[in-house]
Parts: C-alpha cells; sequence; structure tokens
C-alpha cells in the first residue's frame, strides 16, 4: 500500500498523524561503532561512509578495556554497532537516548534483548554476513588437527572422513561447501529444520538426533547458538558417543560446552581432541591435552577483512533504513 491509498483509508487526523510518524525520517542521528574487538580499518571507513552519506553523526570506541569507557560513549549514542560486546542493561541505562542496537554478526546472547524491549530499543543481528569466514577457519583447525599440530609427525586426512555438523544454519552449510570440496562425507542435524530440508539442500544427509550425528561421524563441528536449551547441552553422554579418534571443533559458544563433563572425558579417552575457536574457561586443565587441544587465543572466526566489511556495513545500512523508513527486518526482539 503506498502513502496515498494509505491516507484514503485513514479515517482520521489521528490515523493520518501515525502514518506520518511511522514514516518520518530521522537525521543526524549518532551512530556509535563500540567493538572492545575492533573491525579492520577498511570495514570501520565503510560503516562511517554509510552513516555521513544518510545524514548522521559517526562515532568510534575501539579496543576498550574499562566498560565506563563504554558507558560513557553510549551516553548520547541514537544507534550502536557492537560485535561479541556485552550490551547489558548497565548499558542501556546509560544509553538515553539509544533506539536501536545492531550486533554485527549472527549470536545476539550479548544483547540483553529483555533491557532492550522494556525500553523500546529496537535490536538486530546481521545473519549470514559473516558466516563463510567462520566457516573457513574451521576446516583451517580441522587441518592443523589431523596434520598434528604441524609437529612434523604423521598426521591424517580430511577426505573420506564424516563430518557431522550440528545446527545447519549460514555458517554450518557455508562448513558443508567447503568440507565437500575436501572430499568429506558431511552429515547435519539441526532441531529447527526437518530432514527433507536437510536432505534437499544436496549439501549433507541428515541424521535423525544429535545422539545419532555424534555416533556416526569422525568429526563433529558445532554451530548452535547458545540458548536457554544448548547451554552445556554438549556434555560428556554425548561427546562420549564418539568413536574412537572423534574430533570435537567449536566455532558457536563456550556457553554450549559442559567444560566439567568434557574434560572428563578427555582424560578417560586420550583418543578425542578438542579443536576452538572460544577459549574455555577452564583453559588451563584443558592445556594438560598436549596434542589434543587447541584453542586461539581470541575468538578469530569472523575476523576477517571481508567478514568486517560485510557484517559492518549491513549493520550500518540497517540502521540508516530504520531511521529512513522504519525497517526492523532484521529484529530480534520481536
Ligand atoms: C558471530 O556470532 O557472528 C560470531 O561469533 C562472530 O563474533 P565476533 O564479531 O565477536 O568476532
Amino acid at each position: 500500500m503506498d502513502i496515498i491509498d494509505a491516507l484514503m483509508i485513514a479515517d482520521d487526523l489521528k490515523d493520518v498523524h501515525k502514518l506520518f510518524k511511522h514514516i518520518k525520517h530521522k537525521k543526524n542521528m549518532k551512530v556509535l561503532v563500540a567493538t572492545e574487538k575492533p573491525f579492520a580499518k577498511v570495514a570501520v571507513d565503510g560503516i562511517k561512509k554509510v552513516v555521513e552519506e544518510n545524514g548522521h553523526q559517526f562515532a568510534l570506541l575501539e579496543k576498550y578495556t574499562d566498560v565506563n569507557d563504554f558507558y560513557a560513549a553510549v551516553a548520547d549514542a541514537d544507534a550502536l554497532i557492537v560485535r561479541s560486546d556485552k550490551v547489558t542493561k548497565e548499558v542501556i541505562d546509560h544509553a538515553k537516548n539509544l533506539k536501536i542496537v545492531v550486533r554485527a554478526g549472527a549470536g545476539y546472547d550479548n544483547l540483553d534483548l529483555e533491557a532492550c524491549t522494556a525500553r523500546g530499543i529496537v535490536a538486530m543481528n546481521t545473519p549470514g554476513q559473516n558466516s563463510n569466514a567462520v566457516a573457513e577457519l574451521v576446516m583451517g583447525m580441522l587441518v592443523y588437527a589431523v596434520r598434528n599440530f604441524y609437529n612434523g609427525k604423521s598426521g591424517s586426512e580430511l577426505m573420506g572422513k564424516k563430518l557431522g555438523i550440528l545446527a545447519f544454519g549460514n555458517v554450518g552449510r557455508n562448513v558443508a561447501r567447503i568440507a565437500k570440496g575436501f572430499g568429506m562425507d558431511v552429515y547435519a542435524y539441526d532441531a529447527f529444520m526437518t530432514a527433507e530440508q536437510i536432505n534437499s539442500s544436496a549439501m549433507a544427509k541428515a541424521v535423525a538426533s544429535q545422539e545419532a550425528l555424534f555416533e556416526t561421524c569422525d568429526i563433529v563441528s558445532l554451530h548452535i547458538p547458545a540458548t536457554a536449551e544448548t547451554k552445556q547441552s554438549i556434555n560428556y553422554d554425548l561427546v562420549g558417543k564418539m568413536h574412537k579418534g572423534g574430533i570435537l571443533v567449536n566455532s558457536a559458544r563456550k556457553e554450549v560446552i559442559d567444560e566439567a563433563g568434557l574434560l572428563k572425558l578427555m582424560a578417560e579417552r586420550t583418543d578425542l581432541k578438542y579443536i576452538t575457536d572460544i577459549m574455555p574457561d577452564a583453559d588451563a586443565d584443558f592445556r594438560a591435552f598436549e596434542g589434543r587441544y587447541f584453542a586461539t587465543p581470541k575468538k578469530m572466526g569472523a575476523q576477517t577483512e571481508e567478514a568486517n566489511i560485510n557484517a559492518g556495513i549491513a549493520a550500518a545500512n540497517q540502521i540508516a533504513d530504520f531511521f529512513k523508513t522504519g525497517n526492523k527486518k532484521f529484529q530480534v526482539n520481536k
């Protein structure tokens, strides 16, 4: 319906006012990029360009070590772009003008959605924008693991191995695509997809449950979000279903792992490997499993220029569009 049609059916002035309120273009908004782990410079420049070309002000807070710096920076911001930065109720309380927060990335477990909703703040993510970067890192970590962390000893190959993908979203599908190129036999399970949906992708074979995925595969790669249902769900019993020489790869969240259970299992099963892009809380304990454990020092999955550009500029465009037309397509706190 265009605005003329809408005006024809508007009953009274109140309706007309409501219509115009929705299409009122907000200008000169302050858009803050607050990233403890910074985007590549080329991405920051791109975000700034989008913000300014849309008539808004750009502000940047990078590599902050004190949350008070975040509180101060967000105080007069109308919009906020973050990565894994925690947008807590305290941050929201300090952000008196905030209207929209966009997590430049997929997982939005770092946003206090309740606090956003209570203040009428729209929260969004940028799904899919960094998924290839994460998938490439998964495959890189896997090669590193099967070649014994390049220690000079004879390793093994990925070709012909069974790879299980737990959750077949944007990252999972990209992992499947690349793994097929390696000649791997790819399986997947997703609690929110039917077997037909997975099979029809022609990239993976569906299995009936996550237990079946661990029982079937040589390697399992985690792509589940951290939710109330998934937290600590990757536990002693589940990983213990893997057959000899199993490798667990985590590029999702540390919260999905039952660390105590996995530590116990790895102590008992000296054949298992754990490779992760998210350093566990119990990193020091896992390091005892030399040659069977690897963690990146900082989450590296989405840390490429391309992913920074894709996710950062998508976030800036979503904010510009929201202020221009009210578009809330990627809202996650509906
Ligand atoms: C995501 O959820 O998009 C990834 O975990 C990337 O997180 P990052 O922006 O902190 O690198």
